[in-house]
């Protein structure tokens, strides 16, 4: 049972947000509800941070499991105080370059924080959004602002305000509509509490960008099997995934492309309904035959595929296919990001067709 009556959904200009609309979810927050808003990245579904029965409510709404933990979300490097202790002078430095923006950071929690939000961790990890409604929420709110992506646990997130009412609709009371999210991928989350910095999810904020500030940044492996006890709730490997089962095939472009329309023809007689994810320039080339194929932007502009690759994979479950197949993109600057959403969505399925 849900404690929400009936969602409500406002429209807001993601550039000026009206300070009415800006008041009435910042008011739904410090009553500890839940409210859903844009970031650049993707919809947070927010709750007060320093309230441990509306945060427990976010766990709730989306199923989410409470060994994983939440981002904690403010509107100044300021505010960094008020949710952390023993901020490391790199945090600053860090800050300073990538704020506000999509760059989680990983410190010693402070007591203002339950422990609830950081799943019994001694950590919590902070971030302050590039998104001009999400900092008026976060000020307005007066609190920091816990929120996860506002998805159902273990499906795609949520990269506009349709896609959150099509998950949490009645779980969620307020839903603020500010539009596509610009970025389309998650933060990077990178845990400064250990001996050596460390990626813990990449996103939005490449691995090149932070190594240039931190030199000996470590990169963790995260593909791990759900069975396994994760170390960071983040890493179980079940995670954006469409209901389809999806494919991700590594390779040179022509032999998976190959691989794939041979791949699809075989499924097909066997009766297995095939969707086909594809760049714009090889789309046409699976076309035909009936297939289903959603375009995911242009090749070259690994940046627009991260847009709409949330919205894409839920579009072709829509189509109501069995498989999925999707091929690999190259892996620098935005495409670890892109790689480690679809390993995932794929669930470890990736095949190498060299
Ligand atoms: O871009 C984003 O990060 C979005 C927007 C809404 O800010 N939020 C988001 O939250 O993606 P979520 O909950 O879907 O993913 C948060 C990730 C998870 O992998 C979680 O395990 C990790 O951050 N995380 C959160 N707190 C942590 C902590 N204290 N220690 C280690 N990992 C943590
Ligand atoms: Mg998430």
């Amino acid at each position: 049972m849900s404690y929400v009556t009936r969602t409500r959904i406002y429209p807001v200009d993601p550039h000026q947000p009206a300070p009415g609309i800006i008041d009435i979810a910042a008011q739904a927050i410090r009553d500890g509800r839940l409210v859903a808003f844009p970031t650049e990245t993707v919809y947070g579904l927010g709750a007060k941070a320093t309230d441990a029965d509306a945060v427990a409510r976010i766990f709730a709404a989306k199923q989410r499991p409470t060994t994983d933990p939440i981002i904690v979300h403010i509107a100044s490097v300021a505010a960094l105080e008020g949710v952390a202790v023993d901020v490391p002078a790199l945090a600053y430095t860090l800050a300073a370059q990538f704020w506000p923006g999509a760059l989680t950071l990983v410190l010693r929690r402070a007591d203002l924080i339950p422990a609830n939000v950081s799943a019994g961790r001694t950590t919590v990890a902070v971030r302050m959004p590039d998104h001009s409604v999400a900092r008026a929420l976060i000020e307005a709110a007066g609190l920091p602002i816990a929120a996860p992506s506002a998805n159902t646990f273990s499906r795609p997130s949520a990269t506009t305000a349709a896609h959150v009412l099509h998950d949490l609709e009645d779980h969620v009371d307020v839903i603020l509509n500010g539009g596509a999210a610009r970025i389309g991928l998650e933060s990077t989350v990178l845990d400064l509490t250990g001996s050596v910095p460390i990626i813990l999810r990449p996103g939005g904020v490449t691995l090149e960008a932070l190594r240039t500030v931190i030199p000996n940044l470590q990169v963790r492996e995260r593909f791990r099997a759900a069975d396994e006890t994760a170390d960071s709730p983040g890493e179980l490997l079940r995670h954006y995934a469409p209901n389809a089962a999806l494919y991700l095939l590594v390779g040179d472009v022509e032999q998976v492309n190959r691989y794939m329309r041979d791949h699809s023809a075989a499924l097909r007689l066997q009766g297995v309904r095939v969707g086909i994810l594809a760049p714009d320039e090889e789309a046409d080339a699976f076309r035909g035959d009936g297939v289903p194929v959603v375009a995911l932007g242009s090749r070259g502009d690994l940046a627009g595929i991260g847009h709409g690759l949330f919205a894409h994979l839920r579009e072709i479950d829509r189509l109501n296919v069995d498989v999925i197949l999707i091929r690999a993109f190259p892996r620098e600057g935005l495409g670890a990001a892109l790689w480690d959403r679809l390993v995932r969505a794929a669930e470890g399925r990736v095949i190498d067709v060299r």
